[in-house]
C-alpha cells in the first residue's frame, strides 16, 4: 500500500531537471562538483534500493543507473543531464547528445593490453572487450583483422585462460593488468568523465541548465587550480 502511494508520487510530472549518475567513482567524484551548485543528495544511495533521489534543490532530482545506461537516458530525454566516461560515450556513439563540459574526474586510459610474454602471431587475433564498437573501429582504422569477443567485465581474465589474445579496457594505475600478467601495448584514447546534456532540454530549459553548467565549470576549474 505504502509502495503504491510512493510510486504514484514518483510518476507525477517533474518540472525541474533530472541528472543521471552511476554509483561508484562517478557518483563519488561528481557530488563535490554538484555541491557547488547547491545540489546535495538527501539520502545515501549506497544504503537505499531507490533509483530516484530528491536533492536539496526542489528543482533537481538524481537518477542512479548503470554507467553504460547514462547516455541512453540522456539521449532520450528521460534525464536532462548526465555524467558518463568518455569511454562509455565513445562506445555509445551517435550525435544525440551535447557534451559541453569535461569534468576531469575518473581519469584513465582506454588501452589495448596483452600478456607480458605475448608473441601475438595470430593472423586474426581475438580481442576481448566490453567496448565492442570502439575496438572494431580502432582495429579497422589500423587495417588489422581481429575477432571481437564481447564481455561485460573482468576482461583481464580472458587472455589468461585462452579466451582472447588481447583485451581493450580502461587502465589507471596498471595494477590490475600487472596482477594478471598483462601489459598495456597501445593507447586508444585518454579518458575522463563528461557532463552530457539532452539536446531538446538544452533549448527548453536553457537558463536552468546553463546555471548548473556554469557552476560546475567553476567547480572543475577550482579543483584543477
Ligand atoms: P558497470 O559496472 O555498470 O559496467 P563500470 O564498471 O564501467 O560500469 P565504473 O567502474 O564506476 O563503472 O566506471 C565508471 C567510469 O569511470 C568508466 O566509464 C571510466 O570512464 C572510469 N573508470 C573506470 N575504471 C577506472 C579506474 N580504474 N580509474 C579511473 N577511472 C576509471
Ligand atoms: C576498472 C577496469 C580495470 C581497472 C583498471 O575496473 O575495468 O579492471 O579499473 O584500474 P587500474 O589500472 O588502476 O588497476 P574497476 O575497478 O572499475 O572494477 P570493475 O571491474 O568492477 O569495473
Amino acid at each position: 500500500m505504502t509502495d503504491k502511494v510512493s510510486n504514484k508520487s514518483m510518476l507525477e510530472p517533474f518540472d525541474g531537471i533530472t541528472i543521471a549518475l552511476s554509483k561508484g567513482r562517478i557518483l563519488e567524484e561528481t557530488l563535490p562538483l554538484l555541491a557547488k551548485s547547491n545540489i546535495a543528495l538527501l539520502e545515501d544511495p549506497g544504503k537505499s534500493r531507490k533509483l530516484v533521489f530528491p536533492t536539496s534543490r526542489d528543482d533537481v532530482r538524481i537518477l542512479i543507473i548503470r554507467a553504460t545506461d547514462v547516455p541512453t537516458y540522456v539521449e532520450y530525454g528521460a534525464a536532462d543531464l548526465g555524467v558518463a566516461g568518455k569511454d562509455v560515450l565513445m562506445e555509445h556513439g551517435g550525435d544525440g547528445l551535447y557534451e559541453p563540459l569535461d569534468l576531469k574526474i575518473a581519469v584513465c586510459k582506454l588501452m589495448v593490453a596483452e600478456p607480458i610474454d605475448s608473441q601475438r602471431s595470430a593472423s586474426r587475433p581475438k580481442v576481448a572487450t566490453k567496448f565492442v564498437n570502439v575496438a572494431k573501429k580502432y582495429f579497422a582504422e589500423k587495417g588489422q583483422q581481429v575477432e571481437i569477443i564481447k564481455l561485460y567485465g573482468s576482461m583481464e581474465l580472458a587472455p589468461l585462460v585462452g579466451l582472447a589474445d588481447c583485451i581493450v579496457d580502461v587502465v589507471d594505475t596498471g595494477s590490475t593488468l600487472k596482477a594478471n600478467g598483462l601489459m598495456p601495448t597501445e593507447l586508444i584514447a585518454s579518458i575522463s568523465s563528461r557532463l552530457i546534456v539532452n539536446k531538446a532540454a538544452m533549448k527548453m530549459r536553457h537558463q536552468l541548465i546553463q546555471d548548473v553548467l556554469d557552476q560546475m565549470k567553476a567547480a572543475v576549474d577550482e579543483a584543477q587550480a
